[in-house]
């Protein structure tokens, strides 16, 4: 026979991994998301709960260097990883060439999507120095938007192409 245990009974877990180039030990619960404890526990309010169903995006995190949906990973399964969150972009206070790009472009409106939308746009681009506009528009589909246009947010993530490759010294991109 099933029996089900109560919540309160179950022992919590701890794990360890590596949050924005940090190495850190927490402990949770078994049944808490990623999203749960970046948020709660390390007080990294970028990422957000829209939906909590993977449909949205603005949960988006980078885990060992792809997007995920933040709210359908479980804490547990962040044991021994490498996790960005948009909190880790900046350095001493300089935005990075994504966020320089979304500001010049003028994408933020209300801003909720605006973590998620830098964290895959991020994603793409440590894998890829020069994205198409169509790998571009796949890598951002997973995040949605109800104010801005996504075009806007796609020349953004050009633009930002353009300024990594400029700051890297391409030639291309310095005439
Ligand atoms: S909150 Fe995770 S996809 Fe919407
Ligand atoms: S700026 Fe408001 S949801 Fe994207």
């Amino acid at each position: 026979m099933n029996q089900e245990i109560p919540q309160e009974e179950l022992a919590d877990l701890e794990i360890s991994f590596t949050l924005n180039g940090c190495q850190v030990h927490v402990s949770i619960k078994p049944w808490e998301t990623a999203l749960d404890i970046i948020r709660n526990k390390f007080q990294l309010t970028g990422a957000k709960e829209g939906c909590g169903i993977g449909e949205c995006g603005a949960c988006t995190i980078v885990m060992d260097g792809k997007a995920v949906n933040g709210c359908l990973i479980l804490a547990a399964q962040l044991d021994g990883r490498t996790i960005e969150t948009v909190e880790g972009l900046s350095s001493n206070g300089a935005m990075n060439y994504l966020q320089k790009a979304f500001l010049d472009k003028g994408v933020v409106q209300c801003g909720f999507c605006t973590p998620g939308m830098l964290m895959s746009a991020k994603a793409l681009l440590d894998e890829c120095d020069r994205p198409s506009k169509g790998r571009i528009t796949n890598a951002l589909s997973g995040n949605l938007c109800r104010c801005a246009g996504y075009v806007q947010i796609i020349d953004a993530v050009e633009e930002a192409v353009a300024i990594k490759l400029k700051d890297a010294g391409d030639p291309a991109e310095n005439r």
